[in-house]
């Protein structure tokens, strides 16, 4: 159905990654990613690396297709994370939150295939230089930790396509078939969903937050820490409506807890990360259903406007 650069380097069907988040990102989400024709991801910023050795040896029994690893720099914690993920034999491994000069080439060496992720173009040049092999491009939209100056995704991915000649995975905003499909339109190979795996039937997480997606409209995100470090995008709640405009509290202080949002369903808890297209998620479904749909009707809507425009011509 797809073949381009990004299905051919991660030896995928389907060009959809499903991000890495922090203890969610497991054998029992990336798995089921996996065996749809897609990219599953594990995750290394919870820090548990013995954890994250039995998640990738049962990564192993649950799927016999392609799966890989994040390095989100800023949260590494042990300096072998790098020999870490090369002895585990992963060949993917995406790098975030941090310089992509400081394990690319230590990573490539290895043999493996390399995508940075960027928040900006300054970003996106930085990172070819150091020689990542792709580049996850990152709308300021999407959930999790953010550049403090957030680029959307409409603007940040045709420009950074523009300069560079890596293959791109857009992230930010991706959720269906018409997303992915203006994705490509706009430069991108692949794309990357985060919010829309964490509400997958599929996804490890408390029934209360994967609802509290389903309900959230698209104004029911906060974007937090925008005058300190690391700003991030979040689930709206009372807590994190308090924190919005208060500049005297590092919002990290309230991720102490996240262990009983993420997995106890007490939302205020701690903060639940999340990107603005909660606002167009409204079931609970399970992995193959969400990809299988996304790829086809991807398809679908990219033949439709060809067929409805017929007046360029393929070669530009
Ligand atoms: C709960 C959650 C945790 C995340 N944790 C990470 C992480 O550990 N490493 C990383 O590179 N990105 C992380 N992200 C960002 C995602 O990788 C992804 O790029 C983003 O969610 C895409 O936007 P979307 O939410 O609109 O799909 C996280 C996002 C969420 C929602």
């Amino acid at each position: 159905m797809f073949s381009n650069r990004v299905t051919e380097m991660l030896g995928v069907e389907i060009p959809i990654v499903q991000a890495p988040m922090g203890w969610i990102a497991r054998s029992q989400l990336a798995s089921a990613v996996s065996n749809a024709g897609a990219m599953g991801i594990i995750e290394t910023s919870s820090g548990e690396l013995d954890a994250i050795r039995d998640e990738i040896r049962a990564m192993r029994d649950l799927t016999d297709k392609p799966f890989g690893v994040n390095i989100a720099q800023a949260f590494v914690r042990d300096p072998a994370i790098v020999d870490f993920v090369i002895d585990q034999g992963i060949t993917f491994v995406t790098t975030s939150a941090g310089s992509p000069t400081r394990y690319t080439a230590q990573l490539k060496n290895a043999g493996l295939t390399v995508f940075h992720v960027v928040p900006t173009l300054r970003a996106a040049l930085k990172a070819v230089d150091a020689g990542v092999d792709g580049l996850i491009v990152e709308g300021g939209e999407g959930g999790g930790f953010k550049s403090p100056t957030p680029v959307a995704t409409m603007v940040l991915l045709p420009l950074v396509a523009s300069q560079v000649d890596v293959p791109i995975i857009a992230a930010g905003g991706m959720v269906d078939g018409p997303t992915m499909a203006a994705a490509l339109a706009l430069g991108a190979e692949g794309v990357q969903m985060g919010t829309r795996m964490v509400s997958a039937a599929e996804s490890p997480v408390h029934a209360n937050w994967k609802q509290a997606i389903v309900d959230a409209a698209e104004t029911d995100t906060v974007f937090l820490n925008q005058h300190t470090s690391p700003a991030l995008r979040a689930l709206r709640t009372e807590r994190t409506g308090a924190l919005e405009f208060d500049h005297q509290q590092n919002a990290m202080e309230s991720m102490r807890n996240v262990l009983d949002l993420y997995f106890g369903g007490d939302m205020e808890s701690a903060i639940a990360l999340c990107g603005q297209v909660a606002g167009r998620i409204d079931a609970v479904r399970p992995v193959a259903d969400i990809i299988a749909e996304c790829a086809q009707d991807c398809l679908n809507r990219l033949a439709q406007l060809a067929a409805r425009y017929p007046g360029g011509h393929a070669g530009e």
